[in-house]
């Protein structure tokens, strides 16, 4: 499984898709709901998706949406037909969110101005799911060709490779973020196992991914903010890739990211955008062509963490990545 472990849009995607080329798993599952946009580049392409996983690359991964997912109907046919036909399942349980979710939350002065929300009506629909009055996958005429059992899907492929997929990121979750500056579901690795119907001790490998500097879209505090020209001069500023807003943007935090490990238990760490901190490292493939500097860095951080550094993002396409696992016994 595959985890954030800043404020989301640290590149999930980004591995999630390196993780399906070069693993090709059987079976991919998303979970967490549309306000989240993960992002794949492919020849230059830039693909957002906010509810199949990014798995899509791998033609040969089944793609599936936990029960513990919420999705916008016409957002999943829209993605189906896109990137996952004839190979993409939705569970019976997943939430549905409704125009009127949408509305309610758009009309939320705290939420909209505060927090920061996306809009995407996720929280309330989360509400009603609490309530007991949500509609789910398994209510809606058009869902059916695609209605799934995907815990057993889960259960069934494990021998040949599931990746799961969560999104935003562990300060963005409801129960361990930076409350009320989070979202509406617990994003970390419990959080996102309990969504998609599996156990801690069916996991092998919990990767936990952080880029190489922080950033938060939306209210809430995030340690060490560059004022917004410092983050431009430093190409650190990015937008949100469901709302296109900028994202605010701060130094890597060592501090965020021990709480981080504390709180997710990975085996793995992947770090993205290390080109952005030492430019001689972009579109690297091995370690030893990176430069040292920012080998030493990796190094630190991997001792200062006390867990291996399995993956490093060296530029926006899947194939950017050096890929130590073997090396580090974990593959
Ligand atoms: P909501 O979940 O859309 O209501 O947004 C609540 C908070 O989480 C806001 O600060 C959003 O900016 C943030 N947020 C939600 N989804 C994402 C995401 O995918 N990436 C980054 N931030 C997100
Ligand atoms: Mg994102």
């Amino acid at each position: 499984m595959v985890v954030d472990g800043f404020f989301g849009d640290t590149g999930k995607g980004k591995v999630v898709a390196y993780l399906a080329l070069a693993d090709k798993p059987e079976l991919c599952v998303r979970t967490g709901a549309p306000n989240a946009g993960h992002t794949v580049v492919i020849g230059g392409e830039v693909h957002v998706l906010r509810t199949l996983p990014t798995c899509f690359v791998n033609p040969t991964s089944k793609l599936a949406v936990a029960p513990g997912a919420l999705i916008k109907v016409d957002v999943f046919l829209s993605e189906v037909e896109k990137y996952g036909r004839g190979r993409s399942y939705v569970d019976f349980n997943t939430g549905v969110i409704e125009d009127r979710h949408v509305e309610a939350e758009r009309r939320d002065e705290f939420l909209m101005k505060t927090v920061g929300s996306t809009g995407q009506g996720v929280g309330a629909a989360m509400v009603d799911r609490v309530l007991r009055r949500l509609r789910l996958a398994k209510d809606v005429e058009e869902l059916r060709p695609y209605l799934a059992d995907v815990p057993s899907m889960i259960h069934e492929a494990r021998e040949r490779g599931v990746v799961i997929e969560g999104t935003q990121g562990t300060f963005l979750s409801l129960y361990h973020g930076t409350y009320p500056y989070v979202t509406s579901r617990d994003v970390t690795a419990s959080g996102v196992l309990s969504e998609a119907g599996v156990g801690p001790k069916a996991v092998d490998e919990v990767v936990l991914v952080f880029k190489a500097y922080v950033t938060r879209v939306g209210g809430g505090p995030l340690p060490g903010e560059l004022p917004p020209e410092e983050a431009e001069r430093r190409g650190w500023v990015e937008r949100g890739a469901v709302t296109g807003r900028p994202r605010r943007a701060a130094p890597f935090n060592f501090e965020l990211a021990k709480r981080a490990v504390l709180l997710n238990t990975p085996t793995q760490i992947a770090l993205t955008k290390v080109d952005a901190l030492f430019k001689d490292a972009a579109g690297k493939t091995r370690w030893q062509d990176l430069p040292p500097e920012a080998r030493r860095w990796v190094e630190e951080l991997e001792e200062r963490l006390g867990v291996p550094v399995t993956l490093i993002g060296t530029g926006p396409e899947p194939w950017h990545m050096v890929d130590l696992r073997r090396e580090k016994g974990r593959l």
